[in-house]
Parts: structure tokens; sequence; C-alpha cells
């Protein structure tokens, strides 16, 4: 059984991040919604998409036992089409979800478009050793490249982290932005 070390790089995220409160984005957030609870938890103002219906209803139910029902909305979408306008979030993030995204060049660039000005875009993903213990097949060398790559074009700032399993970007959107291409 893999031990899965979500707390630290959560953790990690939020506190390179220097947000302590706000409007949050969480895309991809998966059934269990772990990363958007835990930003419920410290005061955040949360709404998390995903594409899949079982997910958004897996979340609600959880977010009722967890009573983060307030602070929290789940809404069905899709990562490279996001229903929001320009400039909405203070910190948007993708926690383990970019790899299962079809085009997730298109979502990074969605989530730069939907966060502030200044505000941060946060991406934690798996790193080689990752996807040999999650026995995940997708090449982590060119995904994590590529959306440095994109990460460097639109962000004023970027910090990378290497956790055992993952890399951790903390992006701060630009003051002056402009969205090209869509590889
Ligand atoms: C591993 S789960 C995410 C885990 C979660 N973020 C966490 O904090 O532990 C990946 C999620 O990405 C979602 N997903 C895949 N493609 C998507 C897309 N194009 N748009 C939105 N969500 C997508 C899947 O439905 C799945 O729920």
């Amino acid at each position: 059984m893999v031990r899965v070390e979500d707390s630290t790089g959560r953790e990690t995220l939020l506190q390179a991040s220097g947000l302590k409160t706000g409007k949050a984005l969480d895309v991809g957030m998966g059934g269990c919604a772990c990363m958007a609870f835990y930003l419920a938890r410290k005061g955040f103002d949360v709404t998390g998409i995903d594409r899949s219906s079982r997910a958004i209803h897996q979340a609600r139910e959880n977010a009722k036992t967890k009573r983060l029902m307030g602070a929290f909305l789940a809404r069905k979408a899709d990562a490279t089409k996001l229903p929001f306008g320009d400039d909405t979030f203070d910190v948007v993030l993708a926690f383990h979800s970019l790899h299962h995204i079809a085009r997730p060049l298109v979502a990074v660039r969605e989530m730069f478009r939907v966060c502030r000005p200044g505000g941060k875009v946060l991406i934690s993903d798996l790193n080689f050793t990752g996807c040999k213990i999650y026995k995940h097949r997708h090449d982590a060398g060119k995904l994590l490249e590529s959306v440095e790559r994109v990460a460097r074009q639109l962000s004023a700032e970027v910090q990378t982290t290497d956790t055992r399993l993952d890399r951790l970007f903390v992006c701060t959107k630009r003051k002056v932005f402009r969205l090209e291409g869509s590889n």
C-alpha cells in the first residue's frame, strides 16, 4: 500500500503561496476534494471543478459530512474551458490533476486566465518517482518541462520545489498578461 504524502505537499504549496485567505479554485478536485477541503478549513472561499459527475457528487457528499458546505462549492466543468471570467480568483490550483487532463497546457493557460494579476497559480504533479510508485504511465519529464515553460511565460515569478513524489510550482501571475497560443 502506497502512503500518500499529501499533507506535506499541500502545506508546502500553501505556505509558499504566502496567501492566508481569499477566493480559491481547485481544478480537477476529484471526489475526495482533499486540497479543496484543506483550503476551506484554512478559511478560503473555495470552488472546486471536475469534469466527472461522479466526482462532483462525491465531493458534495463529503463536504456535507465534513460540514464544509458553507465554504465550498462544487461545479461540473472542463479544466480546458473554465466557466469563469478573467481575473476571478486569488489562487488557482491543480493538485495531482494535470496528468489526468488530456490537454494539460490548455488547462494551465486557463488557470492563469482566471487568476487575478499578482495572484497565485499552484501546481503539484508527479515526478519520475511519483509515476513509478503510483504506476502512472504519462511522461512526467515532458509534462513537468512543458508546465514550467508555460508557467514562466505567464508568471512574474515561478518557484519550483521537489518532494519525493512530486514537483511543486508556485507561480505569481504577471500584472500585465496576454495569452497566446493553445498547445
Ligand atoms: C487524481 S484526481 C485529483 C485529485 C485531487 N485534486 C486531490 O486533491 O487529491 C484527478 C481528477 O481530474 C479530473 N479531470 C480529468 N480531466 C479533466 C478535465 N478535462 N477537466 C476537469 N477535470 C478533469 C478527473 O475526473 C479526476 O477527478
